[in-house]
């Protein structure tokens, strides 16, 4: 499956250019105590390839794709403490590269296979050091040869994304796999809730709900956020107590086999919503239905964006939070007092999955095999200038939306949305 993403490369990557894509290193979080290494996503996607600090040359010959991979050396003392290595030999054997070499040969190496190439592709910026790293190879590469002309270097951020936008079986299954999780985790934890609870308790609960179904790592730091805490778009200090009167928005979702899922849900901590909360909740809800509707091959990503602005602005016209002419107050963007963000992002590999949101001058439009999130919300934090009742309620409603080539399928519409449902599941 890797190689075969590698060798599909034959169709984009023009001839005699290379693709280079570095594998991530490891972090530490103090001192020498390191992270489980997560491997770079695109790195990922062309290789299936796992160590720290590789990095991968794939070369349009002309006729094929010649894959080259820098690995971790084979290391007797280094495996005793942190395991097995594949070496160059593995990367080749198992790994099915061209050649491999050790990554220490990196700088004599890769100006070697640059030499005489047209192009080079990397993304751009996206890892410290590395961009002078690549004009320091491309002009070594150069200096070989001052007969040849020199060589181009591209960014190639939206040659992979746009790939990795479009999404094959297997990571379909394994979103699909990857959604059911989080979803079957929210219903437990949902369940569970109690007033008094402490965010973090609940943090806990979901990852343990993750790890026992085999995503043992979260897509991104969960945002488990009662009451104001909610008006917080990237609230990660969950450590509050929960009141029994609040709503609690919990943003979280597993990875699992390397892709994210990304649920939310907003519901009442004491399993009934007061008639304020809920007046918001319905305002939402109907967003996020309708903009799921929208997500559909031929649409472009601005339409569920518009709809979902429109619901709002209609909804908290309704309620007397906003007041005046719904199609004027859209047009001048009184929502985004209210609702700041925007409606979605692509997911996959990555939670802010790669790939472009425009194509040529316009919007991008939906294909099968995308994934999106829809994730409207309305956050009212006390200092805004609105009756005290809608004072600390922050909603946000977030599901994974597939394309498919005759409309959408939910990816995580197993935890309820719809309030009654969410009482009943909660009483
Ligand atoms: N969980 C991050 C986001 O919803 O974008
Ligand atoms: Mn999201
Ligand atoms: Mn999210």
């Amino acid at each position: 499956m890797y190689k075969n993403r590698r060798n599909s490369l034959i169709n984009h990557l023009p001839k005699n250019s290379a693709l280079i894509i570095p594998g991530a290193d490891l972090q530490y979080r103090n001192a020498d105590s390191s992270y489980n290494l997560r491997q770079e996503s695109s790195f990922y996607y062309f290789s299936g390839f796992c160590e720290p600090s590789s990095l991968m040359v794939l070369v349009n010959n002309g006729s094929s794709i010649d894959s080259i991979i820098f690995v971790p050396e084979k290391d007797k003392l280094k495996e005793i403490w942190d395991g097995y290595r594949a070496g160059p030999e593995g990367a080749v054997k198992d790994f099915l590269f061209d050649r491999a070499f050790e990554n220490h040969k990196s700088d004599s190496l890769v100006p070697e296979i640059l030499q005489g190439l047209d192009k080079v592709f990397y993304s751009i910026g996206k890892k410290s050091g590395f961009d002078q790293k690549v004009i320091d190879w491309t002009c070594a590469a150069n200096s070989k040869d001052r007969h040849s002309r020199s060589i181009d270097i591209i960014d190639g951020s939206s040659l992979v994304g746009n790939l990795r936008l479009i999404k094959d079986d297997h990571e379909i299954e394994t979103m699909k796999k990857a959604c059911d999780i989080s979803a079957q985790s929210f219903i437990e934890v949902m369940k569970s809730i109690k007033p008094g609870d402490n965010e973090q308790e609940i943090e806990a609960l979901f990852l343990y709900e993750f790890a026992k179904r085999g995503g043992r790592f979260p897509a991104y730091t969960p945002i488990v956020a009662g009451g104001e805490g909610a008006c917080v778009l990237h609230y990660i200090e969950n450590d509050k107590n929960l009141n029994k009167t609040d709503l609690i928005l919990v943003d979280a979702g597993c990875e699992y086999k390397m892709y994210a899922s990304d649920i939310t849900r907003t519901f009442p901590v004491g399993g009934k919503f007061s008639d304020e909360q809920l007046q918001i909740y319905n305002v939402v809800l109907k967003a996020n239905l309708a903009a799921i509707e929208a997500v559909k091959t031929g649409n472009n990503i601005m339409q569920p964006q518009v709809i979902s602005e429109k619901v709002i602005t209609e909804g908290l016209i309704e309620l007397g939070i906003l007041s005046g002419d719904p199609e004027q107050l859209h047009k001048e963007g009184a929502f985004k007092d209210f609702y700041m963000h925007k409606v979605g992002h692509w997911l996959g590999l990555d939670v802010h999955d790669v790939g472009d949101y425009m194509e040529g001058d316009d919007f991008m439009k939906f294909k099968p095999g995308m994934v999106t999130t829809i994730e409207p919300g309305i956050y009212i934090s006390s200092s805004m200038d609105v009756e005290d009742k809608w004072k600390g309620i922050g909603i946000r409603i977030e599901d994974d939306i597939l394309v498919t080539e005759s409309g959408n399928i939910n990816l995580t519409e197993k935890v309820p949305s719809n309030p009654q449902e969410i009482e009943s599941l909660m009483a």
